[in-house]
């Protein structure tokens, strides 16, 4: 096994709130790994603060790491007046590192902003290997962004998906239609690329559940569970699962093994 030491660093805030940061090592002449995502916004500002710690050693290189990629939703001016804030935090998370690595972008385009190699992991293989534990009967994608990714599971699992039509209300409410679905005493396995207010997984579940499904089980790859989305979602949902590219209650999946496999 190949070991990398990990640095001594200090991060902190000061009584106003600003961040301070130090490595408490020097980094010449190392390959240097920054891992780091760009939310909540705190560690947007941790990122570049340590960017530049790192920057003032002689180093070989340095690649960052964002497993999740904060910001990614908005993608396009969806209204006059609004920035592109996944090309803004493309753009300027990718100033002073030479390769960035992510994990699953919520648009894969978005990997064409980084202004240095970029390179998108996807964690819908171990999602997979811990949906299998509970068997389930029909692989659901709550809207057509995750059908790609239901398709891919279905594949692996060899049990037929069904996308549903979503339509999204306000930040925290949707509408969503089933179509002609039959998934009376099944296990239901709905997958997404996140879940955020929960708004989304709470409006399938609860349909699913009143369709006469015997279990539903929600494995999602970024867990951000606002507020209280996991108390709306565990309403109807039995299995709840994330991975840990955002730390949580539920992040049960890691994915390390990817992130290490790319490095070495
Ligand atoms: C939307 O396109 C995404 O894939 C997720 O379905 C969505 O962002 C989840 O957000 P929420 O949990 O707030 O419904």
């Amino acid at each position: 096994m190949t070991k990398i030491p990990m640095v001594h660093r200090e991060i902190k805030r000061f009584s106003d709130g600003e961040c301070y940061v130090r490595l408490h090592e020097s980094l010449n002449n190392e390959d240097v790994i920054l891992i780091q995502n760009s939310y909540p916004d705190s560690n947007i500002i941790e990122y570049f603060l340590l960017v530049d710690a790192i920057r003032q050693y002689e180093i070989k290189s340095l690649t960052s790491i964002i497993p999740y990629f904060g910001y990614g939703r908005q993608d396009k001016r969806f209204n006059e007046g609004e920035p592109i804030s996944a090309k803004v935090f493309a753009e300027h998370l990718s100033e002073n590192v030479d390769r960035i690595i992510t994990i699953n972008l919520h648009n894969p385009e978005v990997i064409n902003w980084f202004k240095v190699p970029a390179m998108e992991i996807k964690a819908e293989k171990i999602l997979a290997k811990y949906f299998e534990k509970f068997n389930p009967d029909i692989i659901i994608s709550p809207d057509k962004g995750s059908m790609e990714r239901a398709k891919y599971l279905s594949e692996l699992l060899n049990k037929p998906f069904v996308t549903l039509e979503k339509k999204r209300i306000d930040s925290e409410t949707v509408e969503i239609q089933t179509g002609n679905i039959d998934v009376k005493n099944k296990v239901v396995a709905i997958i997404d690329d996140m879940i955020s207010t929960g708004g989304t997984i709470a409006t399938a579940s609860s349909i699913l559940k009143n369709l006469g499904a015997s279990k539903i089980v929600v494995g999602c790859v970024h867990g951000l569970f606002v507020a209280n989305a996991l108390n709306r979602i565990q309403r109807s949902v039995d299995v709840i699962f994330s991975t840990d590219t955002i730390e949580n209650e539920k992040s049960v999946v890691s994915v390390a093994g990817e992130i290490a496999q790319k490095i070495l």
